[in-house]
């Protein structure tokens, strides 16, 4: 899901969107669905619970909208829709990305889930999403498999 004023108005190519894409395909998992909504809480949280409650995905990947601008409401909306927090993995995201970049402290992103659903919100750029979502990937799949209930062993 991707969260942009600019490319819900067609007017900004979805590079972040394309890069999601191409690392959880190389993970194996199927992309069900990919929307581009605008900077709108209510949107955002419409579209979240959608794809919980009917679609039923197993994980939403957000990008965008975790900054400091007025408009930069995904983790409220995240959090609003969200039954339980995961703050690890955002913490996870953070902590590598500041080995990275000190930008990274200017995400206000965050994890949650709704039922059997793990929403993890990422930040809007490419570089972003490359440098962060490589990195917690197998530990979200692993978290799926206990969340969805196909395995109870946390194994390492
Ligand atoms: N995290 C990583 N790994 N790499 C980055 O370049 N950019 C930061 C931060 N997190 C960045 C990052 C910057 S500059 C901002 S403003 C915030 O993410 C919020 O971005 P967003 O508003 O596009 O979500």
């Amino acid at each position: 899901m991707i969260a942009s004023d600019k490319g819900f108005a067609g007017e900004r190519e979805d590079k972040s969107g394309e890069a999601i894409d191409k690392i959880v395909k190389a993970k194996g998992y199927i992309v069900e669905k990919k929307v581009i909504i605008p900077d709108e809480e209510d949107s955002i949280m419409k579209e979240m619970i959608h794809m919980v409650d009917d679609l039923k995905v197993d994980l939403i990947l957000t990008t965008g909208g975790t900054g400091f601008s007025p408009r930069d409401v995904t983790p409220e909306a995240t959090i609003k829709v969200c039954d339980r927090m995961a703050n690890g993995i955002s913490e996870a995201i953070r902590s590598y990305s500041l080995s990275i970049t000190p930008r990274a402290m200017l995400s206000r992103a965050v994890s949650g889930i709704r039922k059997e659903t793990l929403i993890i919100n990422l930040p809007g750029s490419p570089k972003a999403v490359n440098e962060s979502l490589d990195y917690i990937m197998d530990s979200v799949t692993h978290g799926l498999e206990i969340l969805t209930g196909k395995t109870h062993d946390c194994a390492r």
